[in-house]
């Protein structure tokens, strides 16, 4: 009997193409069927269309190693390095992978995005160590355990995945970002930085660190656990301990953790007041149709705590808090 040839598998890939230099330039869909082997990645099956069946595709990659951070793309539509991403876990036979270029960064051609705007985030948080008094002997010294805290946030390699997906930057490009605030991060928590209360207080205005709705797909997409959002939640609770506590967010923490420790549960009405400012009669005017929206509908929630009756349980359970943070 003759021996059987194994069939070749064959993906099925549908890229967007964009030239710049086409008459009318516009993005598109292209398909193609490539043979793949059973551990390739999806970077393997692009590499291979442009080698053997298009080489007028462009993409971006190096190290393929997962190391240099250049081949962050939309696979299904969410951002990934792809040569971390192994074909077969997007793809089965059937059916079709689709591959865009990274979001939230403009277009230079096919799946090449313009990194220009995530490298002027990262500049402007100032990403070096900027220490303050009389210059050691020798070295910086730094305790052991704070760094360890931040190899987590050093590993970010700069690929962009978590700018791409950010549900913020998709609708207001003026977002810091989570990979800039990761980065600003890494040196708010750094002790040998003298620069923290400058740092928090800059990071504290219009489109920091408040900007951020904790959407977590930062946290989803990031190839190398640097978790942006959380590094991004610490640091509003720090600038809020520095006495950076006038802004939106600040006040909406505020409020929910007041209202939350009173009645056990959130007071909404307050905390719309309680967040424009009380004090804050422009905000508060603005403010004024939705509420007679809301209170012709009869949507308005008392201002006057309703407690819980379980409340006291809940004031207990957030002292405890408030002491395990001390
Ligand atoms: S959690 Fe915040 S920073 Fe991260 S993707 Fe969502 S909105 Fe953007
Ligand atoms: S935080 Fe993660 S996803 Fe964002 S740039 Fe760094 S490595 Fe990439
Ligand atoms: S090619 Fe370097 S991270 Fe993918």
């Amino acid at each position: 009997m003759p021996a059987t040839v194994p069939t070749k598998l064959k993906a099925n890939l549908r890229v967007q193409r964009f030239d710049p230099e086409s008459e009318r330039p516009e993005t598109f869909y292209q398909d193609y069927e490539v043979e793949v082997e059973d551990w390739f990645t999806v970077l393997d099956a692009l590499i291979k269309i442009r080698e053997e069946i298009d080489g007028t595709l462009s993409l971006r990659c190096a190290c393929r190693a997962s190391i240099c951070g250049s081949c962050a793309m939309r696979v299904n539509g969410q951002a990934k390095l792809v040569c971390k991403t192994k074909l077969d876990s997007v793809w089965s036979p059937g059916e079709t992978v689709i591959i865009d270029p990274p979001g939230n960064m403009p277009v230079i051609t096919d799946l090449v995005a313009d990194f220009k705007p995530f490298w002027d985030k990262i500049r402007q948080v100032q990403p070096y160590l900027q220490p303050t008094g009389p210059e050691p002997v020798a070295e910086y010294l730094a305790p052991n355990e704070d760094m360890v805290h931040l190899a987590g946030v050093m590993n970010c390699i700069m690929c962009g995945a978590c700018v791409s997906d950010c549900t913020v930057l998709e609708v207001d490009d003026r977002f810091i970002g989570p990979a800039a605030l990761a980065k600003a991060y890494r040196f708010v928590a750094d002790p040998r930085d003298g620069k923290k209360k400058e740092r928090l207080e800059a990071l504290n205005g219009d489109t920091g660190i408040w900007d951020c709705t904790r959407c977590m797909q930062c946290v989803e997409v990031c190839p190398k656990d640097v978790a942006p959002m959380e590094r991004i939640m610490v640091m509003r609770d720090q600038a809020i301990e520095e006495g950076f506590s006038g802004t939106v967010g600040a006040r909406h923490t505020e409020s929910v953790y007041n209202s939350v420790k009173r009645s056990g549960r959130l007071n909404e009405t307050r905390l719309a007041i309680e967040s424009v400012g009380v004090m804050n009669i422009p905000g508060q005017l603005a403010m004024a149709p939705v509420g007679v929206r809301a209170l012709l509908k009869g949507k308005m929630p008392s201002p006057i705590d309703h407690k819980i009756p379980s409340k006291d349980a809940v004031k207990k359970i957030v002292e405890k808090s408030e002491e395990t943070s001390k």
